[in-house]
Order: structure tokens, then C-alpha cells, then sequence
């Protein structure tokens, strides 16, 4: 079989909030998902209004990366791992928001972290902003209902620009931004855009709204960057889980080809830099009034993305003849004909396990887009047992990702798809984004902490640590 080009880059993925800590140090103001308290597989994640004493947010301390992250590198490293997809904390720059000039203590952090990844040959790739508003953008403005919003991004976008010009050249400016296409899951809204839905209101013309002044933010982030830097690569990030028909139907088909513009909407715009015209279709039937300015249609055309990286977990599938009212129910998708594949297993948090989605994922995006991909995430969160020994065996996480990269190799060496690299989620145990929980871990090294927030923060390498420095080391011949 042929190989991976060498130059793959293999990595890990993480999230500040999800494994940073220090949420309050070195100035840094609270963000969205500082007033998120913790879940569970059916239960949301509470929103409240500022950060109450009595309330807990695992957010808050997360792994405490913020001061081990020496150590943390260290052990990165020891993996062989050839980059590192993490996101800046917007809330570490600018506290508020909207602020003249950002807070020097938050640039010098990640100034540090990327010394520390270049020092041992990692290089870091990095998200603008994933799932980190600062609260007084959502509180005061609404967050991206407001174009002042849209501003107060590039404005960021521009600072972190300039101040790593020489320290990071892959970027990817919104993480998921195509998540709160599930309008029925307030968490999504609130995470990616700042955003509240009133009563009375009808929240698919609001996520449009948001997702216009986004769309904008990003195009324009990506114009500024390529003045700092014309060697930057900069991407759109979006989370893709495929909608297969649930049989040869044509109601079927048609239903899952419909029904995927979900999920096309939002890399269609960075990618292509116009609206597709299914969308604009359905802003004239519906009534939407998306507030597309004189000018806009320019700014989209001039920002378009250098590649499109996405995250992969699972599949799932539509039935024209069902309709249920588990709306809410991941494995369904949250759609409202989804269906279980009578073909697919899934995790102990009911997510699809399919790893051919995976290359059907990769041929349909080439097909459309014809620009690199990057898998940008991809992994398995499952509980873990540490043995008497202190040992921790994940066999099946192992499983899980090696079955996925032998879909992705087949993918680059067999299809031809253009692939940048592969950074697995949540590399070291973090705090999970939907349940806020601990104990949903996807990562390598094990990280001694509950979901009430005990432990001592110590780690330890899994099987998987020792496995993946295998498959990193023969860039992917050692499965
Ligand atoms: C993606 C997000 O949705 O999936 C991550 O970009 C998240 O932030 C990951 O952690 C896995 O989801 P979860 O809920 O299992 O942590």
C-alpha cells in the first residue's frame, strides 16, 4: 500500500476551556462557557447568568494546563507528536470584549505555550475561537446578533495575527461553526455565537442572523491575516457527522441530500464565498430578514479559506416515513427523521461508531471543495479504569482510532483526497464540551481528576500514549 506523504501532520487536539484552567488569572475575564456548570449523557448543561458561589463549573480549574503546561508539553512531545491543534482564549486577551488594547499577561501565556511546542518541534495549530466569547459580548451586545460583534473578532483576529506572525502558520477561525444549525439545543447557540433566543422569537432566522456576522468575522480575519502574513494557512473548522438515507428510496435519498445542507451551509460560504442558493432559497420561503449589507457579498468573496478542517466522530441516518420526537437525542442527530444504521454501534453516549464515514466524509468534501483537509478532530469518549498497577488498558479507543486512520490512509493513498494531517480529540483527558463531565475521556494520558472536580491532577500514560507513538513513528505503517 502506498504511504502517508511525510510531512502528515499527526497531532493531538484540545480546547482552552476545556483544559487551560485558570479562568480568572492572569486578567483574564469570564467566558461563555464560564457560566456552564457540569451535565451528563441526558442532562444539559446549566447557563446561568453570572458566576454564582453556589454553582459548579468544571470549566474553571479544567486540567490546569495554564501551569503545567511545561510538563504537559513534555509529555506531547515524548509522544512524538508533530502539532498541536489548541484555541486562544478570547477572554485572556481581550476580558470583556470590547476593549482600546488587549491584556499583555494573556498574549505573554500563549507566547510562552508556542515557545515551549516550537522548542520541541511541535507546531502549534490554532483556533481563534472555540466555544471562548467573552460574557460581556454575549450579556451586552448579544453576541453575534450584533455586527459590533463581528468588529470586535477581527480586532482580536488582528492582535493574535500580529503578535505570532513567526510562531503559528495553520489558523482555523471558528470551531464548529455549523453546530448550531441544531437550533433545538440552546448549548449550541450560546457556545458558538453568544446567542439567546427570546420568546417569540424564531430561532433559525436568528442562527442565520449570528451566522452571517460570522461568516463576515471570518472572511475578514482571514483577509487581515494574509496582509500580516501571506504564508499563513488559514481554514474554516466545522463539525461534520454525514446523514446517510436509510434505504434505497428515493424519498430517502432525497431527504438525506436535503437534509445535508445542514451541514454544507456554513464550509459552502468560507469555502466558496457566496451563499448557496438552496439557503437563499429558503431565506425567500421562510421570510428570514438576514441583514446582508451592501458590501458584504465582496467581503465573503475576498475571505475565502486556505482549507477546511472538521471534526469526525459519527454518522447517522434519516427515514422520510419517521418522524420522532426524540429531538434532542445525539444519536438521532437531532433530527427530526433520524434513525438508528442498524449496521453502526455506538458509545456509551449513544455517538455512532462508523469509520468509513470517515472516507465517505473525506471524498465527498474533496469532491465539493477541492481544497486540503485536515482532520482536525476524531476520537473515542469512554470511561477508564485505573488498574491496582496504576495501569490504564483503553483497547477499545485504540480500536476506535486505528479503524479511523486505516479509513483516512485509504482516503489519501487510494482516492487521492488532499489531507493535511490528523490531530485526535482531546489528546490528554479534558473536561467534556456537552456534559461538562470528567469521566467522558478521549485522551492518551490519563488526568487524576472527577466529575466534582477531586483528584490530584497527576498523570499517567494509557496504552493508547504508547500505541499512537508507534503510529506517529512509522507515520501511520504501525496500526
Ligand atoms: C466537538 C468540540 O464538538 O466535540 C469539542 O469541538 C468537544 O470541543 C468534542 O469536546 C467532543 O465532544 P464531547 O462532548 O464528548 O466533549
Amino acid at each position: 500500500m502506498a504511504s502517508l506523504p511525510k510531512n502528515f501532520l499527526w497531532g493531538g487536539a484540545l480546547a482552552a476551556h476545556q483544559f487551560e484552567g485558570g479562568w480568572n488569572a492572569g486578567g483574564k475575564g469570564p467566558s461563555v462557557v464560564d457560566v456552564m456548570t457540569a451535565g451528563a449523557h441526558g442532562v444539559a448543561r446549566k447557563i446561568t447568568k453570572t458566576v454564582e458561589d453556589s454553582e459548579f463549573y468544571p470549566n474553571h480549574e479544567a486540567i490546569d494546563f495554564y501551569s503545567r503546561y511545561k510538563g504537559d508539553i513534555a509529555l506531547f512531545a515524548e509522544m512524538g507528536l508533530k502539532c498541536l491543534r489548541t484555541s486562544i482564549a478570547w477572554s485572556r486577551i481581550f476580558p470583556r470584549g470590547d476593549e482600546e488594547e488587549p491584556n499583555e499577561e494573556g498574549l505573554q501565556f500563549y507566547d510562552d505555550v508556542f515557545d515551549e511546542l516550537l522548542k520541541h518541534g511541535i507546531e502549534p495549530v490554532i483556533t481563534l475561537s472555540h466555544f471562548e466569547m467573552p460574557l460581556h459580548l454575549a450579556r451586552e451586545f448579544g453576541g453575534f446578533r450584533s455586527r459590533k460583534v463581528t468588529d470586535y473578532f477581527v480586532k482580536f483576529a488582528e492582535v493574535c495575527f500580529t503578535r505570532y506572525k513567526d510562531k503559528v502558520k495553520y489558523w482555523m477561525t471558528f470551531n464548529e461553526i455549523n453546530n448550531k444549525m441544531d437550533v433545538n439545543n440552546p448549548l449550541f447557540l450560546w457556545t458558538n455565537s453568544g446567542v439567546t433566543v427570546k420568546e417569540g422569537e424564531n430561532p433559525k432566522e436568528i442562527m442565520y442572523i449570528a451566522g452571517h456576522h460570522e461568516l463576515l468575522a471570518s472572511a475578514l480575519a482571514v483577509a487581515k491575516g494574509k496582509e500580516i502574513n501571506p504564508e499563513f494557512q488559514i481554514g474554516a473548522m466545522v463539525s461534520h457527522v454525514p446523514i446517510y438515507p436509510y434505504s434505497s428510496n428515493p424519498e430517502d435519498i432525497m431527504l438525506a441530500e436535503e437534509t445535508m445542507r445542514q451541514r454544507y451551509f456554513f464550509p459552502d460560504v468560507h469555502v466558496r464565498g457566496y451563499y448557496p442558493s438552496y439557503a437563499l432559497k429558503e431565506f425567500e420561503r421562510e421570510g428570514y430578514n438576514i441583514p446582508i449589507e451592501h458590501g458584504d457579498e465582496e467581503i465573503l468573496k475576498n475571505g475565502t479559506v486556505d482549507y477546511l478542517g472538521f471534526s469526525y466522530y459519527m454518522s447517522t441516518t434519516v427515514k422520510s416515513d419517521v418522524v420522532n420526537d426524540n429531538r434532542g437525542d445525539i444519536v438521532n442527530g437531532g433530527l427530526p427523521n433520524g434513525v438508528e444504521n442498524p449496521y453502526i454501534k455506538s458509545s456509551d453516549w449513544g455517538w455512532a461508531i462508523d469509520p468509513v464515514g470517515l472516507r465517505y466524509t473525506l471524498n465527498r468534501f474533496y469532491d465539493r471543495y477541492q481544497i486540503p483537509l485536515f482532520i482536525v478532530e476524531n476520537g473515542f469518549g469512554a470511561v477508564d479504569t485505573v488498574e491496582e498497577d496504576g495501569s490504564i488498558h483503553d483497547p477499545e479507543r485504540i480500536q476506535y482510532l486505528r479503524s479511523h486512520i486505516e479509513e483516512l490512509m485509504k482516503a489519501v493513498t487510494h482516492d487521492g483526497v488532499d489531507l493535511l494531517g490528523y490531530t485526535p480529540w482531546g489528546i490528554i483527558d479534558i473536561v467534556s464540551f456537552t456534559t461538562g463531565e470528567m469521566k467522558k475521556r478521549y485522551g492518551m494520558i490519563y488526568v487524576d481528576r472527577d466529575n466534582e472536580g477531586n483528584g490530584s491532577m497527576e498523570r499517567s500514560k494509557k496504552e493508547s500514549f504508547h500505541w499512537y507513538q508507534q503510529v506517529i513513528k512509522t507515520n501511520g505503517e504501525t496500526l
